[in-house]
């Protein structure tokens, strides 16, 4: 058996707030194997982004373990963390806020590159010319602001950011509900031929199950910070077994009549 790349055991944050408690984890247990994808939905306020964000090590939970490659991410610190970071990368839904508002496209790009020292300085520009193509970018693109191409263009810049320093898992969070129908089945097809290219997994957070069947390979349900369901699109989207994955599927009324249809 092929070891998990990610394993998530008891996982449980509770934030304080004006005098009331919210769990917004309660013991989250899950796996993710290298190519994999993993798609995290539920409602809103389910604990989605909270356990997206305590992966990334940018919330610190009260409770449980996260091991990715088998180690224990949450004792990492200082350069462990930095270079464990190079390989567990992020898109968010919104670009604006991830991107510097004075970058270039070439210098967004760039800066994991410098950050985690993958290319010398001399063959940056030819390695963010290439990552840009591998997007499907043109070149050109490199010297505009990044507040200053379409939303589109801004989430492929977000993923060839993410790509830079060859990451095995990608963590994204709702990174194409912002976009444009045509736009998005654009960018979810990105997504999945550089996961058949590099084998990267993906943990895919949406609240949109079209999205989800067209890239998940199994969907974990969350519900009050727990997952109350865990099955492959096709089963949960035919035969949704907990309260909320039954009002995910009755919400997204497409899929019932047409299942196969693009979205
Ligand atoms: N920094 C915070 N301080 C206090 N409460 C928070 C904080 N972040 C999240 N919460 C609460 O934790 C719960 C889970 O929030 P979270 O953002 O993880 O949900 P979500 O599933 O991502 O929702 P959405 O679909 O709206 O993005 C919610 O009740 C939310 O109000
Ligand atoms: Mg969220």
């Amino acid at each position: 058996m092929t070891q998990p790349l990610l394993e998530v055991r008891g996982l449980g944050k509770r934030f304080r707030r004006a005098g009331s408690t919210v769990t917004a984890l309660d013991g989250i247990n899950l796996q993710l194997y290298p190519g994999e994808t993993l798609a995290l939905v539920g409602g809103s306020g389910s604990g989605k982004s909270t356990l997206a964000r305590t992966i990334l090590r940018l919330i610190e939970p009260d409770a449980g373990e996260i091991r990715f490659e088998g180690e224990d991410l949450l004792a990492k610190r200082g350069r462990d963390l930095r270079a464990m970071r190079s390989r567990l990368q992020m898109v968010f839904q919104d670009p604006h806020a991830a991107f510097n508002p004075r970058a270039t496209v070439a210098r967004a790009i760039e800066d994991p590159l410098r950050i985690h020292d993958v290319v010398p300085a001399r063959d940056r520009p030819r390695r963010i010319a290439e990552l840009l193509e591998r997007v499907g970018l043109s070149s050109e693109l490199a010297t505009r602001n990044v507040h200053d191409i379409s939303g589109g263009q801004r989430q492929r810049v977000a993923i060839a950011r993410a790509i830079a320093t060859h990451p095995r898992l990608i963590v994204l969070d709702e990174a194409v509900s912002a976009l444009d129908v045509s736009v998005r089945a654009k960018v979810l097809d990105l997504l999945v031929t550089l996961q058949e290219q590099e084998g990267i997994a993906y943990l895919f957070v949406s609240h949109d199950l079209g999205v989800v069947k067209k890239i998940a390979d199994r969907v974990a349900v969350l519900d009050h910070g727990r997952i109350v369901e865990s099955a492959t699109a096709d089963d949960l989207i035919r035969n949704p077994q907990s309260d909320a994955a039954k009002a995910l599927v009755a919400a997204t009324p497409r899929l019932k009549y047409s299942p196969e249809r693009e979205v």
